[in-house]
């Protein structure tokens, strides 16, 4: 109970700490404890409020192999599609009309999209949707390309480190992949004044509590706005399909233990959290969470983007998510608002 207490009392804790706190995970009353302070926090800061998202999935080529993620280039049975620009700008009209004041742009590493064609995309969002905020999801890029995108418009970027173990990033992606880069864009995109996403799944292949209290102490010292974990899913065409399933209750636990140590942190209820549990999501939000991200890519297209297997809302029209969120959020006592959704400072 120390560990839990103190970080209630002082929002941080040390490594050690942080490693004896995720082996309590399991016990009830400590879930229990954790959760009331996380839910009373988020009250504090954003009330009952659920912000939202619409979520772009607009592209589903990558250049990078990341063992656990079906769309990573070496699965060929990935049937590989991109939105034109066009299609791209019919999902933002469809999100507005539907009360969608964020729009995410999240696709693989597609060289496709390269700078320019991605600033024309983001200008012509921000031309058409002064009142929206724009936050971009495509990966590793360079000072100079993330520079470019956030003069055209973009105002958040996520980009999840995925583990801040550099032996645990090995055995979940190839050599040419470095966790080193990463941290580098997450600090790079703070600098540009972006409004910065980490995260990482939870229960991925070999993660221990040590490597998660290293999430945490990283999480604390990059200090972002917004934080996305959910369990890890195993993708049949992976080498990991036969691995299991991360754990909902201890994804549920770290949510208030991230809400916790980042009280202002804009903290979604994940769709790998709704796939794994079917009240995932309400459960989410009564550990802390504050944002739900549903899908608003054209109904043909989302299966394909298939990160994981048996991913929820793929055959549902945006305008039935967004209705099925609304009932889900209020089931627990919080309401889904039409607005940016901004971090509070
Ligand atoms: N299970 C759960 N989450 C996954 N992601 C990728 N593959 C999986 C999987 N098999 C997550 C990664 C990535 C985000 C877009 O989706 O954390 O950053
Ligand atoms: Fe998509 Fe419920 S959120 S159908």
């Amino acid at each position: 109970m120390n560990a839990a207490q103190k970080l209630i009392r002082e929002h941080n804790l040390t490594w050690e700490e942080f490693a004896e706190l995720i082996k309590m995970a399991d016990d009830p009353q400590v879930d229990a404890l954790l959760a009331e302070e996380a839910v009373r926090i988020r009250k504090e800061v954003y009330g009952t409020d659920v912000y939202t998202r619409g979520l772009i999935e607009f592209t589903n080529y990558c250049k990078n192999d990341c063992y656990y993620c079906g769309i990573r280039r070496s699965n060929p049975n990935a049937k590989r599609y991109r939105l034109t620009e066009e299609e791209i700008l019919a999902c933002c009209e469809n999100g507005y009309e539907l009360g969608f004041r964020t729009f995410v742009l999240q696709g693989g590493e597609d060289p496709y999209f390269n700078d320019d064609r991605m600033v024309d995309i983001v200008r012509k969002i921000r031309a058409g949707y002064p009142d929206c905020a724009i936050t971009l999801s495509i990966g590793e890029k360079s000072y100079e390309s993330y520079k470019r995108f956030r003069e055209a418009g973009a105002d958040r970027y996520l980009l999840r480190h995925e583990t801040a173990n550099d032996v645990h990033y090995r055995k979940l992606h190839p050599e040419e992949m470095r966790l080193e880069a990463r941290k580098q864009c997450l600090y790079d995109l703070k600098t540009l004044g972006y409004q910065v996403g980490a995260g990482f799944m939870v229960g991925s292949p070999e993660q221990t509590a040590e490597t998660l209290a290293d999430d945490l102490v990283f999480l604390k010292e990059l200090d972002p706005q917004m934080v996305g974990i959910g369990p890890f899913i195993p993708h049949h065409d992976t080498m990991f399909a036969k691995e299991p399933s991360g754990s909902v209750p201890l994804t549920l636990f770290l949510l208030s233990v991230i809400r916790i140590m980042l009280p202002h942190v804009l903290l979604p209820a994940t769709t790998a959290l709704g796939t794994a549990d079917p009240l995932g999501r309400e459960k989410g939000l009564q550990h802390g969470a504050n944002v739900v991200m549903p899908n608003l890519s054209p109904v043909k297209n989302r299966k394909q983007y298939d990160l994981y297997d048996n991913k929820i809302c793929t055959g549902e029209e945006a305008a039935e998510c967004r209705g099925c969120l609304g009932r889900r959020v209020e089931s627990v006592g919080f309401t889904l608002v039409s607005d940016r959704g901004d971090f509070r400072s």
